[in-house]
């Protein structure tokens, strides 16, 4: 089967920062996981580089918008690889291909009937290049997302007849109550619906940087439109000679809450009114916050995503914000509680039990993982190892990327557990207890592969190191049990290590 993954595009007149990672490290675990299962996966990210936010942006620093995105868009490209995301294509907005495309398909929506000229008034906000209505507005006409105040415009522009689309966007969400997701978003965005459509920009007549309107060049695409086709240009282009619509398409969207309205009202629209197939589906999630009350020992309080990265690699990153924001929701990150899931949960938890576990193996048998069966101890109950790569893979196919990591984690406490329980080193001493323990380090083995084998979306070089050390080649999910021992093992140094010593 095949699965296509975005992330929103990114706007260029920012530098990159937690947020935009964020984004784009979900959608990866979600890739890699996919991948894992033998799902034919394509991933794709970008840069938004129209409109007024990178107009205006380029106007302040007193260049050319061309060379203000031709300086941030690789900052952007570089990203991906430094938060270990395995993206099959980037793509940019001022793409010629992007570009050409915008105006095949906008030339469709205006043939089909859905484009007339109207005069829009109203309040806008540049800094969104949002069009607000009503309720999007704030006291004293201010918006709501960037707080600053809301321009008064009024232009000549084209509209997309968004209102034609009421019934069909209703009959939509009536049919498919997973197409946004977490419900309360679907909620947010079937009221928005329901309280009435009304038509929207199609274009915009002042702003010079965008891509020409065909059949009005002195207008360029409204900045949103042109956003959102990226989705369905890139298969046109990512692959030279090859359109990888057909087998790729709908895709499944990654986005943060306040793109909602975009995605979840005028995307679906806008491509009925292409003639393209909607969304499959789409997951929103919540923001970052980064209070950083509390002084924290060695990073300052604000989490640099960049310093993390230089100083404990990307993996610890991506670990962190899925297991300390639960995703959907809105959360806090802080240095402080970067340190402490890094030092109990990667360096104590997980870290210690591969250490233990492989040095054991190393010791009391010779580096070489017994040959013996699963142990019903750890089987069985609540957190037992039965079922655990079906429930995960069932979480993940609903995005709930932190239900999943918890699944893990609690095998991975289990496993610590079971080290504590049967005491190995006393086995040891006892040659009529062999058995035993050769049945025990075979299944801290076997449970170790198969959590890092879930885990390896989330932390792909700490998996890959895990698995290798553990003499595992095969990255298929495969149950607990059905690994029957027999390879060799070897010692791995610290994979996390404290962090007083990473500082030193
Ligand atoms: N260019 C548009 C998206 C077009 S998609 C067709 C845009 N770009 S953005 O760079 O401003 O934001 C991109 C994404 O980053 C959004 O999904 C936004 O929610 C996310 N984040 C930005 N800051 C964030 C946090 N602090 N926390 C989590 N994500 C947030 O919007």
């Amino acid at each position: 089967m095949s699965y296509y993954v975005t992330t929103p595009i990114y706007y260029v007149n920012a530098e990159p920062h937690l947020g935009h990672a964020y984004s784009t490290i979900a959608a990866d675990i979600l890739a890699r996981h996919m991948r894992q299962r033998g799902e034919d996966v394509f991933f794709l990210t970008g840069t938004d580089e129209h409109g007024e936010p990178v107009a205006e942006a380029a106007q302040k620093l007193g260049i050319e918008p061309r060379e203000l995105v031709d300086r941030n868009a690789p900052k952007f490209k570089d990203l991906m690889p430094k938060i270990n995301a395995s993206n099959d294509f980037f793509i940019r907005t001022t793409d010629p291909e992007h570009e050409a495309k915008v105006q095949e398909i906008v030339q469709t929506v205006y043939d089909n009937g859905y484009v007339y000229e109207g005069m829009y008034e109203g309040w806008y906000c540049p800094r969104c290049a949002d069009f607000k209505t009503e309720l999007e507005i704030g006291p004293g006409h201010t918006c709501l997302i960037h707080n600053i105040p809301l321009e008064r415009e009024r232009e000549e522009n084209w509209f997309f007849r968004l209102s034609a689309f009421q019934e069909p966007l209703e009959r939509l969400y009536a049919e498919r109550q997973d197409f946004v997701q977490p419900q309360a978003r679907y909620n947010e965005a079937l009221s928005f619906i329901r309280g009435g459509l009304e038509d929207v920009s199609l274009s915009r007549p002042k702003l010079a940087w965008g891509v020409r309107l065909p059949w009005d060049p002195e207008q360029v695409v409204y900045v949103w439109f042109d956003a959102l086709l990226n989705y369905v240009t890139a298969l046109t282009y990512a692959r030279e000679g090859e359109d990888l619509t057909e087998r790729y398409w709908p895709a499944f969207h990654i986005i943060g809450k306040d793109i909602l309205k975009f995605h979840a009202v005028y995307w679906p629209a806008f491509l009925m009114a292409a003639g393209y197939e909607v969304p499959k589906r789409m997951f929103i999630h919540g923001y970052l916050l980064m209070e950083g009350q509390k002084m924290s020992k060695s990073l300052g309080n604000v989490l640099d995503p960049f310093e993390v990265i230089e100083r404990f690699g990307a993996d610890t990153l991506r670990y962190y914000c899925f297991r300390e924001v639960s995703f959907g929701q809105d959360g806090s990150v802080s240095p402080a509680g970067f340190e402490a899931r890094y030092d109990s949960e990667l360096a104590n938890e997980y870290g210690n039990l591969a250490s233990r576990t492989l040095a054991m193996i190393d010791r009391y048998c010779d580096g070489r993982v017994p040959e013996a069966e699963p142990d019903p101890e750890l089987v069985g109950g609540a957190d037992g190892l039965a079922g655990l790569e079906a429930k995960v893979c069932g979480l993940l196919d609903r995005a709930e990327l932190t239900q999943a990591l918890e699944e893990i984690w609690k095998r991975v406490r289990r496993l610590n557990r079971y080290v504590e329980e049967t005491r190995p080193w006393d086995l040891a001493k006892d040659d009529a207890q062999s058995k035993r323990l050769d049945q025990v380090l075979y299944n801290l083995a076997e449970g170790l592969r198969v959590t890092t084998l879930l885990l390896l979306a989330y932390m792909p070089e700490t998996g890959d190191r895990m698995l290798a050390a553990l003499g595992v080649e095969a990255r298929d999910i495969e149950p607990f049990g059905s690994h029957g021992g027999g390879q060799i093992a070897e010692r791995l140094p610290p994979l996390f290590p404290k962090i007083e010593t990473a500082a030193a």
